[in-house]
């Protein structure tokens, strides 16, 4: 499993130390929930935070773009040094496109679904996308609570997945997700998981890691040999 802390919970007056923090307690990839105001009710951040922050940590940038038509911005978060970007099935109306030009611009990139939307259409896009994002609360805020039928859909996303030829692709669940649910989540089908509020209100860090890898009932060794695995599967090319 790997964990991937929301910057969404973290102190926004020392975004640079709180990277420093993650590394430090062996985490290796941040989750970045960058929200226009449109596509969710809020707004966060966009690319002058992300860039500032290039500049000063090495974590694996796992950007989550919850804005309208997030192909306009390629680009930009492209320039800023996001090493992934998950755009939402939602939000984009020519996704495959837009899936191919994150490749060409050397990102990964990941497919994200709403709570209520149907997983169906993900089957035509295997072949294009590195990661699926389960929403398992509705966008827009940290410290919502989990939404119990978002397992159900992990489950039947991994045997989609694993029937079209997308048995190495990754589903990542955001929202709610804490060391009180992870282990059920595990059991899904669930690789990857957000965590913002239940990781960032309980420091220290490590410890904090060591409660969700320990709920995951995974070692924190294998959690960290993991890590660095997707870490160097998911390199910038
Ligand atoms: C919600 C964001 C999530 C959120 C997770 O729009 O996509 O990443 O910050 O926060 P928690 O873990 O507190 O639900
Ligand atoms: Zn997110």
């Amino acid at each position: 499993m790997i964990l991937s802390p929301s910057l969404l919970s973290a102190n926004f007056c020392q975004l640079g130390t709180e990277c420093d923090a993650l590394a430090s307690a062996g985490i290796p990839w941040l989750h970045l929930d960058v929200i226009d105001g449109m596509f969710a009710p809020n707004i966060t951040f966009g690319t002058p935070v992300i860039s500032s922050l290039r500049k000063v940590s090495d974590l694996f940038f796992d950007v989550h773009l919850m804005v309208e038509s997030p192909s306009r911005y390629l680009e930009d978060f492209a320039k800023a040094g996001a090493d992934m970007l998950v755009v939402h099935m939602e939000a984009e109306t020519h996704l495959q496109r837009c899936l191919a030009r994150i490749h060409e611009l050397g990102m990964r990139c990941g497919v994200a679904l709403n709570p209520s939307t149907d997983i169906s259409a993900l089957r035509w896009l295997v072949p294009d996308m590195d990661m699926v994002l389960l929403m398992s609360v509705n966008p827009g805020f940290s410290g919502q609570k989990f939404l119990p039928m978002v397992e159900g859909k992990i489950m039947a996303v991994r045997e989609l997945l694993d029937a079209n030829g997308g048995k190495h692709i990754p589903v990542q669940v955001d929202g709610g997700v804490c060391p009180e649910n992870i282990g059920q989540l595990v059991q899904c089908g669930a690789d990857i998981f957000v965590s913002g509020s239940a990781f960032f209100r309980h420091p220290p860090y490590r410890q904090r890691l060591e409660s969700f890898t320990n709920a995951a009932g995974v070692s924190h060794r294998e959690a960290a040999s993991v890590c660095s695995q997707w870490k160097s599967r998911f390199a910038r090319v």
